[in-house]
């Protein structure tokens, strides 16, 4: 459908009203419903320059235009409005579908541009709780998002594996650490380590005073410190791996805080340089009254660095290392002062361009319907047990279903995680949500589970037929207004990833894909497909065909594989 506005204003700007090419351009609208047509161009504007009756002059407008391409120009009250030949537009949309097929959508924009994602981002030694899906998976859609319109991106998981709590850690493992139960359940034995050495330090100064050395040890390279860091992080990231290939997603590198570390001395003595760093009380910080923003220290009284010293060394090193675009951080908004103050100190230091690359995605919280999460005091929910949970309740909802699934475990799994992540992605991810197992696994919601039965439908439609590979072919036969509205959201499929993109809203593609799951369920309900005529019959199919791929490629997107019968 891309070139009928263009012609539409074309032909509108022959009749001389007064406006040029762009502004009639930008004035035509898409309607909402059918029965106003395809476009629409308001004529309210014209009324004070034309001394007419608005009604008057759409009136006027659509008696003088013929276009080719559209099979009738009528006006409502103000509004011309355009009905372009749907033939036309079925053979275009759907031969293009045919085509492409996994590559519909697609698009080469991106061409030679990077984009750096930076999403999850857990920290070592602490679960990977259900609050973590969030970044998990918003991000690893962006991700998909930038690699299907051909940018070159770079998925990075910023672990938190630094910092004074390291010092916690190795200080409580000296003390009651037991190797055998660490082996046999790390996370939970180390995080105990970590509750019970606060807890026991609120009021011990010694103990304090061990865990700042243990970190100042870390920080020196020392080896007994640093030995037992490397440990807890490779059990850590042993854990944490189970739970990235459940959700099937992918890293190019793990560069995290430590990782970073690297990079500061550099960045201080810059800020040294400039003289933007001011002692207060020991520590040294940056002013950002300027920015109307709150100090931030640098450099702790003890001397050691902070979370900030090392996002402002990263954000530096990304820009050195990447030609980027945007350097992209899917961060709760929990962290949106971080994220201010480091943006403001990165102008300071005079990288203006390093500044505007960081862009914090933020999103809302999530909550369990009847449980609070907390790390601190060990309620806390492992993601990798929900993804459990989910296949476990989707599987026996599948058994109680009839149907002939050949894998029913790989079925449910592909389904059951499908239902989580669609559920975390489907509204605007700003929105703070109640994780509720009822909503998310309803086969008749707006939910992965009915997008998935959806598309399994379509397979089994074309099954039924014996007919699964389509030539393009000239569709002259296709009739009904459930088919229409249904190849015009296929039609819209790529214009939504690319708003998703410049939104930095997977919600956008969710979206899309529900509304083309749906719209093609009022086709399936109304519409006989395995009609007499064979014509009509191969037309209906190949709209069924097209919409499955259409679906399989959005939920790729999503990050959610399909499954073919349900
Ligand atoms: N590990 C941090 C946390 O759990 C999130 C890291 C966000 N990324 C960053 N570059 N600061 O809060």
């Amino acid at each position: 459908m891309k070139n009928y506005k263009e012609s539409i204003a074309k032909e509108i700007e022959k009749l001389d009203i007064g406006l040029d090419y762009e502004k009639i351009y930008n004035l035509i609208e898409l309607p909402k419903t059918n029965d106003m047509g395809d476009f629409a161009f308001p004529c309210f504007s014209l009324a004070k320059t034309m001394r007419k009756n608005p009604s008057l002059i759409a009136e006027d407008i659509a008696n003088k235009l013929s276009i080719e391409g559209i099979d009738k120009i009528e006006n409502v009250n103000a509004y011309v409005n355009f009905f372009v030949d749907r033939k036309e537009v079925y053979n275009q949309v759907l031969n293009e579908i045919i085509e492409k097929k996994q590559d519909y959508g697609k698009s080469d924009m991106g061409n030679g541009i990077n984009e750096l994602v930076e999403f999850s981002s857990v920290n070592i030694a602490k679960p990977f709780h259900i609050g973590h899906i969030r970044s998990t998976v918003i991000g690893d859609v962006i991700r998909n998002i930038y690699e299907y319109l051909g940018y070159n991106v770079i998925a990075t998981n910023y672990i938190g594996d630094y910092g004074t709590q390291f010092g916690v850690m190795i200080a409580a493992y000296k003390l009651w650490g037991d190797k055998e139960k660490i082996d046999a359940d790390p996370i939970n034995e180390l995080l105990n380590l970590y509750v019970r050495y606060t807890r026991e330090s609120e009021d011990n100064e010694e103990y304090q005073e061990r865990a700042r050395q243990e970190f100042k040890n870390l920080e020196d390279g020392e080896e007994e410190a640093t030995t037992l860091w490397q440990w807890f992080k490779d059990i850590s990231l042993r854990e944490f791996d189970r739970v990235y290939s459940m959700l099937d997603i992918k890293y190019d590198n793990y560069n995290g805080e430590a990782y970073s570390s690297q990079f500061m001395p550099a960045a201080i003595e810059e800020l040294k340089e400039k003289n933007l760093l001011v002692e207060s009380d020991g520590a040294l910080m940056v002013d950002l009254s300027d920015y109307d923003l709150p100090p931030s220290m640098l450099i702790k009284s003890n001397g050691s660095s902070a979370y900030i010293t090392r996002d402002v060394a990263t954000a530096l090193h990304r820009h050195e290392t990447y030609d980027l675009d945007k350097n992209i951080y899917v961060v709760g908004s929990q962290q949106k002062l971080h994220f201010q103050q480091l943006k403001a100190i990165l102008s300071k230091m005079g990288h203006k361009d390093v500044s505007e690359e960081v862009n914090h995605v933020q999103f809302g919280m999530v909550s369990l319907k009847d449980q609070v999460l907390s790390t601190r005091r060990g309620h806390v929910v492992f993601l990798e047990d929900v993804l459990n949970k989910a296949i476990e309740k989707t599987r026996s909802i599948m058994e109680d279903r009839d149907n002939d699934l050949e894998d029913l475990d790989q079925a449910a799994k592909i389904v059951g995680i499908g239902a989580v992540k669609f559920q975390e992605l489907y509204n605007s991810r700003i929105k703070d949500y109640i994780f509720d197992w009822d909503e998310l696994l309803n086969f008749e919601g707006e939910t992965g589970p009915y997008v998935h039965y959806t598309y399994a439908r379509a397979k089994s439609v074309l099954r039924k037929a014996g007919k699964e590979e389509f030539e393009k072919m000239d569709f002259s036969e296709l009739n009904t207004e459930e088919e229409y509205s249904l190849i015009k959201s296929l039609e819209s499929f790529q214009q939504a990833i690319i708003q998703a993109m410049n939104r930095l809203e997977p919600a956008v593609v969710a979206r899309k894909v529900m509304e083309i799951a749906q719209n093609f369920n009022k086709v399936y309900n109304s519409t006989q497909i395995l009609v007499d005529d064979e014509k009509l019959k191969e037309e209906r199919l190949a709209l069924t065909y097209a919409t499955s791929i259409v679906i399989k490629n959005g939920l790729g997107i999503l990050g959610i594989k399909t499954v073919e019968q349900m």
